[in-house]
């Protein structure tokens, strides 16, 4: 049984680059379970799937095999036999990733590769269920959150430095629309765990960010001590 972390929040919060720092300095693997929902979300759109078809979206489920690897610590979701790791990451997968994750058969699928991989490993994992349905026995469990205009900020520097274009109005409202969806589906929605810590780092930068979440994590498991 490995140690986990659960770390959870909306959209834009900072998961990836805090869980991804907290656990290189805790020298676990980190799971970024937001990934496994983009590969089934880039899957159905590049297949022209209709996903509000309970049929169409069955069989195609039926058809997907992911996994993950790591090499040299990196994560890599395999998607029938494909690295598609860098096909996920933009707005629009992340979009579909929020609509598909709402399905119950697609978080079905996804539920027993999670648990495994937290069985066997310590792992740092982020996502939107983590502490109250995936882990509900995790270590330690955080919620990272964060304003949603300072989210829609960040997110406008990142298209910056990569150099696309961007209206912050509608990254803003594309933020709160994503948080909506997640937080008010039925099944596994956004929400804060009663056993979790609140982190919100409106005000903080990334390294005080982490600072903070290690400090909770060894207090709770003399990890590190
Ligand atoms: O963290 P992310 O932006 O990569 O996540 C993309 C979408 O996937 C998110 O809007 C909701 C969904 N998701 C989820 O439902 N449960 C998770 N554990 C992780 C992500």
């Amino acid at each position: 049984m490995g140690i986990n972390i659960a770390i959870d929040g909306p959209a834009g919060a900072g998961k990836s680059t805090v869980a991804k720092a907290v656990s290189r300095e805790l020298g676990y693997i980190y799971v970024d379970t937001g990934a496994l929902y983009r590969t089934i979300g880039l899957y159905m759109t590049e297949n022209g799937v209709d996903v509000e078809s309970e049929s169409e979206l069955a069989q195609a489920l039926d058809r997907i095999e992911v996994n993950l690897e790591y090499v040299e610590g990196k994560q890599h979701v395999i998607l029938n036999g494909e690295d598609v790791e860098g096909r996920i990451r933009t707005a629009q997968a992340g979009n579909m990733a929020s609509i598909v994750s709402a399905k119950p058969p697609v978080r079905e699928k996804l539920l027993d590769l999670q648990r495994d991989i937290a069985r066997e490993n310590d792992i740092v994992m982020d996502g939107r269920d983590i502490g109250t349905n995936i882990l509900p026995n995790a270590d330690v469990k955080i919620y990272l959150t964060a304003s949603v205009a300072e989210r829609a900020r960040r997110r406008a520097l990142e298209f910056e430095a990569k150099g696309e274009a961007c209206d912050i109005e509608v990254v803003e409202r594309e933020i709160a629309e994503r948080d909506h969806r997640d937080m008010t589906r039925d099944i596994a929605p956004l929400r804060c765990a009663e056993d979790a810590f609140v982190v919100d780092s409106s005000d903080m930068d990334i390294d005080e960010t982490v600072g903070t979440i290690l400090q909770i994590i060894y207090d709770k498991t003399g990890a590190g001590a």
